[in-house]
């Protein structure tokens, strides 16, 4: 089993979008960078991998805070490991980025740390691909990621969804467990599972609870967010069906779910999962 699939999605046209929309999902998505690398603060001298990096907003954070670490970010997407690359220009040293797969590639030297914001479900094998990250880590190295639980406790990727369901030419089938995509790692069982068969030992598995902003200040603004991004985008994409017949009634829920100051907030549901070596 390999990536190939994953791998041509996150350098077409979906890549793409995330590197239109890199700087407004990093704004969405900000609480889980302090998630990920509030208690895992490597000491000096020690070494990161961030796995799929997507445009890097994790491993810069992480440069940004800790003294004197060196941080790889590694992603198949050859377009966000471009922006990525750009985003680093202004840090001084110690970053570094490569368009590599994850579940095969190794560092030269193991590494003492882990990280990943949603950039782990999306491997073929996961059990292969973490037993291979678990080779890249020194004894006792220390693994910490953020997943999405399942959709159905994500309004603010199923309230879009449901909300356009009446206009798709068919409801999208929830994939069979374990089928690569955001909402892959959603049991907590599943994830243990991967894990433990892959060699990491001392998994905690723990909810991340919160609102999430959809970027834009407007209801009109989210809604093009909505239909760029998430699973309603993803679907739409499939079954070939034009934003612009879907974009109406999106708009509208989402201004009915509006706050006072006209900004969007929907419910939102992840993992933070910590393991070791
Ligand atoms: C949901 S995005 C998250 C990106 C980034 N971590 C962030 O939070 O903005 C998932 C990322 O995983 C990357 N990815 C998927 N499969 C991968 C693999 N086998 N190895 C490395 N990266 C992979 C994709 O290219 C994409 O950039």
């Amino acid at each position: 089993m390999d990536n190939t699939s994953q791998i041509e999605y996150w350098n077409g046209p979906a890549g793409q979008k995330w590197v239109r929309d890199a700087d407004r999902m990093d704004v969405m998505l900000a609480p889980f960078v302090d998630a990920i690398i509030a208690s895992v603060l490597p000491s000096p001298g020690q070494s990161v991998m961030d796995i799929g990096c997507g445009a890097g907003a994790l491993s810069l954070n992480l440069a940004g805070s800790a003294v004197n670490v060196s941080v790889t970010g590694v992603d198949v997407s050859a377009p966000l490991v471009e922006l990525a690359k750009q985003r680093s220009a202004a840090v001084s040293a110690g970053i570094e980025f490569i368009v590599a797969d994850a579940a095969v590639w190794r560092p030269k030297e193991p590494v003492d740390l882990v990280i990943s914001r949603f950039g782990v479900m999306f491997f073929a094998d996961p059990v292969a691909a973490f037993a291979n990250i678990r080779a890249s880590v020194k004894p006792k190295g220390r693994l910490r990621f953020a997943c999405w639980r399942p959709l159905q406790e994500n309004a603010w990727a199923l309230t879009p969804l449901q909300a356009a369901m009446h206009l798709l030419t068919t409801p999208p089938a929830p994939p069979p467990p374990g089928t690569p995509g955001p909402f892959a790692f959603g049991d907590a069982d599943y994830v243990n599972r991967v894990l433990m068969d892959s060699g990491w030992r001392n998994i905690t598995v723990t909810p991340w609870d919160g609102d999430l902003a959809l970027p834009g200040t407007t209801a009109e603004e989210s809604a093009a967010f909505m239909l760029e991004m998430g699973p309603l985008s993803r679907a739409m994409g499939e079954q070939g069906i034009d934003p612009e017949t879907v974009k109406g009634v999106i708009v509208a829920k989402l201004q009915e779910l509006a706050g006072e100051d006209g900004r969007v907030r929907l419910k939102a549901a992840a993992w933070i999962v910590e393991a070791e070596a």
